[in-house]
């Protein structure tokens, strides 16, 4: 991780090394918050963030889901988002707000303890590598299944919830792979540890829906937007394991992977192993847009 200078608590900038909580945070014991994963791009106009509103409101949402009182709204949030790129005099980067509760209670009630709020960023390169996003990565269906809305909720960004992401993350990679993919309970594919799934045969591309169990990713709504302008046929439908093993093509997508092919699942190629054309297309689109050179995703981007 490349430290940056300052990191934003609670309405002010505290240098990096001084961004600290006690050990009696609530959230250090019990997961008891909720974060965002945004990025920043360097664009001909200076530093650019992607789909910022709506990151914001997620955030918001995923404290209201998880019942932690939030007295900032979007529009503050955003505010300090853009003050840390600012202050750490950022081209672009990765941003993390994270909404916790600090002291006031250690019991399984938090009734009583403190809201926090802060906020990070610093430079961050490609997640799943470099070669990832050239060459595809290889991924490996888990053999733990995703949380589900009966007793915790997907479709929020919970920190708690993300130890289930953490272990399928952490099997792959010990076996080998670059990548996770979990299916849902009832057997479907949901998501990788942190990136949405699209798949692609003859044509027409599928990705779950967010009922089945996935996140509703800010940059899965990108990429179908992208598909839709494109002409490409896209379905929001439940998707089985074994159709991982006939697809033409499959990417995974989120904040931090971006658009990344995937060239491998469970030992078996993905198509001819290489990116596919539809692939390559949405991720070219995706990697212009959100540097700004996209007029038609223009709304995309907050510009700083
Ligand atoms: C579990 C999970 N799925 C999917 C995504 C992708 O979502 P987004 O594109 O909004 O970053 C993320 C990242 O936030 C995630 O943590």
């Amino acid at each position: 991780m490349n430290a940056s200078k300052y990191i934003w608590m609670d309405g002010e900038l505290v240098p990096w090394d001084d961004a600290k909580v006690h050990v009696l945070t609530h959230a250090l014991h019990y997961g008891s918050g909720a974060f965002e994963g945004i990025r920043a791009y360097a664009t001909d106009t200076g530093p650019a963030i992607f789909r910022h509103r709506e990151h914001m409101d997620r955030l918001v949402m995923s404290c209201k889901a998880y019942g932690i009182p939030l007295e900032l709204d979007s529009d503050q949030l955003m505010k300090a988002a853009r003050e840390v790129i600012s202050a750490n005099d950022l081209p672009g980067g990765y941003i993390r707000p994270l909404v916790f509760l600090g002291l006031g209670s250690i019991g399984l009630n938090p009734a009583g303890a403190s809201t926090h709020v802060m906020m990070a960023a610093w430079e961050w390169g490609a997640y799943l590598g470099e070669d990832g996003v050239t060459n595809g990565i290889r991924v490996a269906v888990s053999s733990w299944r995703r949380i589900d809305s009966s007793s915790l909720i997907p479709s929020a960004k919970g920190t708690g919830g993300y130890l289930n992401s953490i272990l399928a993350k952490s099997e792959a990679v010990r076996a080998g792979y670059d990548e996770a993919i979990l299916l849902n309970r009832d057997g479907f594919v949901s998501e990788g540890s942190g990136e949405n799934i699209f798949v692609v045969k003859d044509g027409v591309v599928a990705t779950p829906p967010v009922s089945d169990g996935c996140l509703g990713g800010i940059t899965r709504d990108a990429v179908i937007e992208i598909l839709g302008d494109n002409g490409h046929e896209l379905i929001e439908r439940s998707v089985t394991r074994s159709e991982l093993y006939y697809a033409d093509e499959i990417l995974l997508c989120g904040t931090a992977a971006e658009v990344t092919p995937v060239k491998e699942v469970d030992g078996r190629p993905v198509g001819t192993g290489r990116p596919g054309p539809i692939t390559k297309q949405v991720q070219a689109i995706f990697s212009d847009a959100v540097r700004g050179k996209v007029p038609a995703y223009e709304h995309w981007l907050d510009r700083i």
